[in-house]
């Protein structure tokens, strides 16, 4: 035998077993898929029967084909509008991915401003701005105005690492104009959203809502800043106040809610859950525009309401690249001890009872690593939009899922992350979290060169 091969192979498993994620990179139990890529975000869950598999292209057909102005030949996607942002979902949703704030004179898709005035409104939700309604649509078909622009401006924030390398970012700064309908009212509250990508929204819904529970019961009985509550919210297909998940402050329940109010209010397309279109009483060439179906609500039936509903929950989430890299389980480290896992909480055992009207069973009892608590925490002033949203209050945004984080750049060709995009990569996401997540923050800014590159390296792996 060569002593020279035998040591350094002896020297290589060892060290191979020593260093193995125990979480692997199935981040998403059997469901996971291997793909990297532009069309990473947009893979059937991989343990689908041949029956969800054809389900789930035509959901996909309806989310990613443009809807057209009312009337028109094609009765099956016709009744775009009146008002509107994109035509689609796939419009913000790229990709069944993320959207990114505008450049430059570019009017906002990806981008949306929730309004609202103070106060909560009919089943603890938000009072729309009377003239605008819930949420500013800079779009319209022919013969209807666009409700106005948005404008983004940014200012520079800089600071320094304790290392000494300093850093900048960037705050957002929004307002409105040539606003068709006349001024807002003076105390309009203003949230800013990017659209977030849609993977593994299915198994987030599966997620027991015990757990969710337990994360808010657990950190409540530890010592230290992070309470994590839950947005407690109506959701009007179930009819009943349920635990939040979706939307940056967990402002919705379930994904058929989500789906229903985004027809509605993204695209201008009226289904069962929410028949009416969102014209206010002030925007009298809204309401007299022509309705889609002939005129015979809704405008999307409810058999391919499902299936688009199906189609999201049924994306599969991309498996991670490289978890056993040396950096990425040094970064793994990091992240625990910076406490980045008590609110990223990276694992769960999905339940066994998934609802077959809107999801597959493929999703029951999946070990998956999504990375949140799915609860509310105050993030600190610099975040904070000041505008509540259902028990949310001003500064608390929900912790966001973290898995697939590190494809959006393959598959939407930017790196905007937080609830408006104004972090532009992972560093910097993590330099605005202050309020509960200010210790963390901190960590960070005494991390050396190395483990800041680490500690993002482990975070892109997932
Ligand atoms: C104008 C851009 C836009 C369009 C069009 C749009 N969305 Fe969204 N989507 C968003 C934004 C912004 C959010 C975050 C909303 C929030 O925080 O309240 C979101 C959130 C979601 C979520 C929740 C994801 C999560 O993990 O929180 C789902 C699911 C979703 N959208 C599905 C859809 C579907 C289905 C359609 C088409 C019917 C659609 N969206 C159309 C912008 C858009
Ligand atoms: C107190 C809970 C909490 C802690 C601790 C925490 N986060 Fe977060 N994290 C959040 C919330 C809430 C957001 C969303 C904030 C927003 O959009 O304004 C977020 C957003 C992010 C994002 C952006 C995700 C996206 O989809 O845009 C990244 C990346 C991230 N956190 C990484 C980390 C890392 C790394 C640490 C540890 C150094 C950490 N977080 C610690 C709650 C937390």
């Amino acid at each position: 035998m060569n002593p020279k091969i035998l040591v350094p192979l002896v020297l290589l498993s060892s060290f191979a077993e020593a260093a193995t994620d125990p979480l692997g990179e199935k981040v998403g139990g059997d469901a996971t898929v291997f793909a990297t890529g532009r069309n990473a975000f947009s893979f059937p869950a991989a343990n689908l029967t041949d029956a969800e598999q054809t389900r789930f292209v035509i959901g996909n057909s309806f989310f990613k084909r443009n809807w057209v102005q009312a009337p028109a030949s094609t009765k099956a996607r016709d009744g775009l509008g009146p008002h509107f942002i994109a035509r689609s979902c796939g419009g913000c949703h790229v990709n069944d991915g993320r959207g990114a704030p505008p450049h430059d004179e570019e009017q906002a898709v990806g981008l949306l401003m929730r309004l609202s005035l103070p106060g909560v409104g009919a089943q603890g939700g938000v009072i729309a701005e009377p003239t605008y309604g819930d949420q500013f649509n800079n779009a319209a078909v022919q013969g209807v105005k666009p409700e106005g622009k948005v404008n983004l401006a940014y200012s520079e924030r800089k600071g320094v690492f304790a290392d000494g390398t300093p850093y900048s970012l960037q705050q957002p700064h929004y307002s409105f104009s040539d606003l068709a309908y006349g001024p807002m009212e003076k105390d309009v509250l203003i949230s800013p959203r990017i659209a977030p990508q849609i993977i593994g929204v299915g198994l987030l819904e599966a997620i027991d809502v015990a757990d969710i529970v337990a994360n808010a019961r657990q950190q409540a009985a530890e010592n230290g800043p992070i309470k994590g509550v839950i947005n407690h919210v109506w959701d009007a297909p179930a009819g009943k106040m349920l635990p939040g998940r979706y939307g940056w402050k967990a402002n919705v329940a379930t994904i058929a809610h989500q789906t229903a109010g985004a027809f509605n209010g993204d695209i201008g397309i009226t289904s069962s859950v929410f028949p009416d279109e969102a014209c206010t009483a002030a925007q009298k060439d809204c309401l007299a525009s022509p309705r889609g179906a002939q005129g015979k609500a809704p405008e999307i039936d409810d058999k391919t309401f499902g299936d688009v509903v199906f189609y999201q929950a049924t994306l599969a989430p991309p498996a991670r690249r490289a978890p056993n890299d040396a950096q990425v389980l040094h970064g793994q480290k990091l992240f625990a001890e910076a406490q980045c896992s008590t609110c990223h909480r990276p694992s769960y055992v999905t339940t066994a009872s998934v609802n077959p009207q809107f999801s597959s069973p493929a999703l029951n009892r999946q070990t998956i690593h999504p990375y949140t608590d799915l609860l509310l925490h105050d993030m600190g002033e610099a975040l904070a939009d000041g505008r509540p949203d259902g028990q949310a209050n001003g500064r608390q945004w929900k912790t966001p899922a973290l898995w697939g984080v590190g494809l959006i750049h393959d598959v939407n060709r930017h790196n905007r992350l937080l609830h408006d995009g104004r972090a532009r990569g992972v560093l910097e996401a993590v330099l605005w979290h202050g309020g509960e997540a200010e210790a963390s923050r901190d960590r960070v800014l005494k991390m050396s060169q190395p483990e800041r590159e680490a500690l993002v390296k482990f975070v892109e792996s997932l």
